[in-house]
């Protein structure tokens, strides 16, 4: 994906413009994202094309933290016996419909992953939470796995995500 920045959301973004055929996805753009970044209850972070204040993609990531029971055995049998593990979440992500099918989708992934890899606070894993089966397709394509009690939520986790950059 060449010829687009991801940075912070600003209000020098046009964040009415954005269109990605699920309304309350552009209206949490329009409305709500800056109000949740000032509060910080997420950050949200923008591809824009160069010299363009079009938004083309977007996602947010906050911290978060993973019940440890709702991961396979397969993980948690080398861990400590935490009752929590810290995680970051994808609340949102979402491109622009002009925009899909260009990549822009898994470099945004691909950025949240990077961030939340060099935070200072340790992350065990990636969740996301999906909004229906077919951006959950795009997830496990990514290689995410659903928690067995929350078929919408998907975990990957950092060690894993890392190898993936
Ligand atoms: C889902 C969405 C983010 C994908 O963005 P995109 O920029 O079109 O995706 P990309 O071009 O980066 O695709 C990257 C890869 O994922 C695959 N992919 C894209 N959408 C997919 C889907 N729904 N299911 C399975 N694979 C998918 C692509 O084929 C591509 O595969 P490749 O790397 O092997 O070639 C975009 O379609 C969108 O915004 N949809 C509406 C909102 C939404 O569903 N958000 C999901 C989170 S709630």
């Amino acid at each position: 994906m060449t010829g687009f920045l991801v940075e912070a959301l600003s209000r020098d973004h046009d964040r009415a413009g954005f269109s990605c055929g699920v309304d309350a996805l552009d209206r949490y753009l329009e409305v709500q994202a800056g109000q949740d970044v000032r509060r910080r209850i997420a950050n949200c972070f923008v591809a824009r094309p160069a010299r363009s204040a079009e938004i083309a993609g977007y996602y947010t990531l906050s911290a978060s933290s993973i019940a440890t029971p709702d991961l396979p055995e397969g993980i948690t049998r080398r861990l400590p016996r935490y009752p929590l593990l810290p995680a970051v979440v994808i609340g949102r992500l979402a491109v622009d419909r002009r925009h899909v099918g260009l990549g822009l989708g898994a470099a945004l992934l691909f950025d949240a992953i990077r961030r939340s890899a060099s935070a200072d606070a340790a992350v065990f894993a990636i969740v996301v939470d999906a909004k229906d089966e077919r951006a959950v397709r795009f997830y496990e394509h990514h290689g995410f796995s659903r928690f067995a009690s929350r078929p919408l939520s998907l975990y990957l986790p950092m060690a894993t995500a890392i190898m993936l950059l």
